[in-house]
């Protein structure tokens, strides 16, 4: 349900935080740095399912790099609105990153135990190099110490949804990103 402002999911009320405007301009930063980084290169773009698939979309667009490839893979660790604190993998990767630059995209760095998993995971497969673009990061909740290379937008620690990111499977279409609302 969406009201004027406010969108309610699940019974909890979300309030307007970044808009549609404001996430382009930092999505076309972020692209901008990471074109300027692999600029002559071939990176292999690694999206993170299910709600990094928007984000992604945007992101390769903006950075002109036509020789890159884009594949996917999947975790998870959410359930409602709180980590489990244990990171499962759901699809594996399929492609050779083997002597690849990869950039993992991912929606949101919340404790990092996903990142970490990820990136270990990885780096068995002997990539050539790998970095990390995220279009959220809550570097208060971070349970790692893990940074992103790349981030659009640092937040608190506070539940959001929208632009792919969801509340139990819902609300992942909303073209803007919505904080849920404290009583
Ligand atoms: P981490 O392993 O704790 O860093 O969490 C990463 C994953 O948790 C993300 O890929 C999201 O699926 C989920 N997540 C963390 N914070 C949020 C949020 O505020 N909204 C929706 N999903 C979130």
């Amino acid at each position: 349900m969406q009201t004027d402002n406010q969108v309610i999911v699940d019974g909890l009320t979300f309030e307007p935080y970044l808009t549609r405007d404001e996430i382009a301009s930092q999505v076309k930063r972020v692209a901008g740095e990471i074109a300027r980084d692999y600029a002559g290169k071939k990176p292999h773009f690694l999206c993170v399912l299910t709600g990094a698939f928007v984000f992604a979309s945007d992101l390769i667009r903006e950075t002109g790099l036509n020789d890159s490839n884009i594949s996917f893979i999947r975790y998870k660790s959410y359930e409602g609105t709180s980590t489990t604190g244990s990171v499962k993998q759901i699809i594996g990767l399929t492609d050779d990153i083997r002597g690849k630059d990869v950039v993992i995209i991912e929606d949101i760095v919340d404790t990092g135990l996903t990142a970490c998993r990820m990136i270990e995971d990885l780096k068995e497969q002997g990539p050539a190099s790998v970095r990390f673009a995220t279009l959220l990061y809550k570097p208060d909740s971070s349970q790692t110490g893990f940074i992103p290379d790349y981030t659009a937008f640092e937040i608190p620690p506070k539940f959001i949804i929208g632009y792919g990111l969801d509340l139990d499977g819902k609300a992942r279409n909303l073209p803007d990103i919505y904080v849920i609302k404290e009583n």
